[in-house]
């Protein structure tokens, strides 16, 4: 089976002839981002110039920590946190057994942490603090909180050999305090900003951990480095600019397997912190189907249409069920028909309103196929942003309510 994405356009064609307007520019873009020229663009071939050598010390860094514990808390927020828990949701649909992956630091909330805590205090613990900058608060909050368990259970010398870190080569206190203690650590590439990170060891370390196969998430992401997935990316790039120059102002992005909820958080963030600048962006919202089809779907179907959307559908799941002889009409019937028939329901009554549709499939669930949506949006965001005339690689607007928030505790 050849593994990959396919996109159909279900919209007026007014849209897609703006779209076609824009595909001059995403060539230039995508050229530039292909020359590296522009900062942080160190995702655009990180796959391929990945060296054996570098592959391999995460890789062992992974078997060490599988030797270790029955838990590994991986410390982290924003980009330094939503890919590895969207490969381990959805990768095989859902990655369970030991160690057992659990994620910290992505809140401030003294509950959730307290009963981490609590939950985690009689297993084998290893805890992993990543971090690009080394001093975002909540994971270094949640991070003080976790050492203080594992030292209290270990001892300071053993609590450093089961504590890890992934964060800048030289600079940040988490650097230095690697140093310091002698942690296991690896680095965030500095030319990578956190929400392209996924594939680096930020996002690579927790996946190995989990039992995934980095190698094969790897291949997935270079395969959609092919010229058939890159000008798939670029037309969805400037169909997307197009639906924001048609008044779209909030793209919906639904999933119909729940293995890809956290997979949309990451998009989430992709598209929200990369886009919305300058008075500029499409407001990405996420929806479970068929779930927010029985709540937000009236809205949907009839009240303001500001939005447009992208659904995301899993060709080949790993399970099915049969309905039971007691099904009545559904006897016999496998659920995955029904998920499907919720989709073309879903697609037929919208687009009887008009609503601009970007229907998209991915063969599986395996972690070729997480390799390959990676890359996917991530150059489908860049070119877009680029299209759109901000900057997809910074994150001023973050800043703001970091000053609010401590003018606050003062
Ligand atoms: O995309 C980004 O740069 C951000 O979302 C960061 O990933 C997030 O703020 C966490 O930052 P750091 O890794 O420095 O703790």
């Amino acid at each position: 089976m050849n593994r990959t994405i396919t996109v159909d356009y279900e919209m007026n064609a007014d849209i897609l002839r703006g779209a076609d307007g824009y595909a001059a520019e995403a060539e230039l873009h995508y050229a530039a981002l292909l020359s590296r020229e522009m900062p942080y663009t160190g995702w655009v071939e990180y796959a391929s110039r990945l060296t054996e050598a570098e592959l391999t010390a995460v890789e062992s860094l992974a078997t060490e920590i599988r030797g270790k514990c029955t838990v590994f808390v991986v410390i982290g927020i924003g980009g330094s946190y939503l890919g590895a828990k969207a490969a381990t949701e959805f990768i095989g649909g859902g990655i369970s057994g030991s160690p057992r992956i659990v994620f910290a630091g992505f809140n401030l909330s003294g509950t959730y942490h307290k009963r981490l805590l609590a939950e985690i205090k009689d297993e084998e613990i290893c805890l992993c603090n990543i971090s690009k900058s080394g001093g975002t608060v909540e994971p270094s909050i949640a991070f003080l909180a976790l050492r203080e368990l594992l030292t209290e259970k270990y001892g300071e010398t053993e609590a450093n050999k089961r504590t890890y870190a992934i964060t800048d080569a030289e600079n940040g206190a988490l650097r230095r305090e690697v140093t310091d203690r002698g942690y296991g650590s690896l680095v965030i590439p500095g030319d990578v900003g956190g929400r392209y990170s996924v594939l680096t060891p930020v996002g690579l370390l927790p996946m190995a951990v989990a039992g995934i196969d980095i190698r094969q998430v790897l291949e997935g992401a270079k395969a959609a480095a092919s010229a058939e997935l890159t000008n798939a990316a670029k037309r969805l790039a400037c169909v997307r600019r197009s639906l924001q120059d048609s008044g779209k102002t909030v793209e919906v992005i639904g999933y119909f397997e729940p293995c890809m909820a956290s997979f949309n958080e990451w998009i989430l963030q992709l598209y929200g912190e990369s886009e919305g600048k300058d008075g500029k962006g499409m407001l990405p919202v996420s929806v479970g189907l068929s779930r927010d089809l029985h709540s937000l779907g009236q809205f949907f179907q009839e009240g303001n249409q500001i939005f447009c959307e992208t659904l995301i559908d899993i060709t080949e799941m790993p399970e099915d069920i049969v309905v039971g002889a007691d099904g009545g009409f559904y006897a016999g019937k496998h659920m995955r028909s029904l998920n499907a028939a919720v989709r073309t329901g879903m697609i037929r009554a919208h687009r009887s309103i008009d609503v601009p549709i970007v229907a998209m499939k991915v063969s599986d669930t395996s972690a070729y196929c997480f390799g390959l949506l990676v890359y996917f949006f991530e150059l489908t965001c860049g070119v877009t942003g680029l299209l759109m005339g901000v900057n997809p690689f910074n994150q001023p607007g973050v800043e703001a309510y970091k000053a609010e928030m401590m003018s606050a505790l003062k």
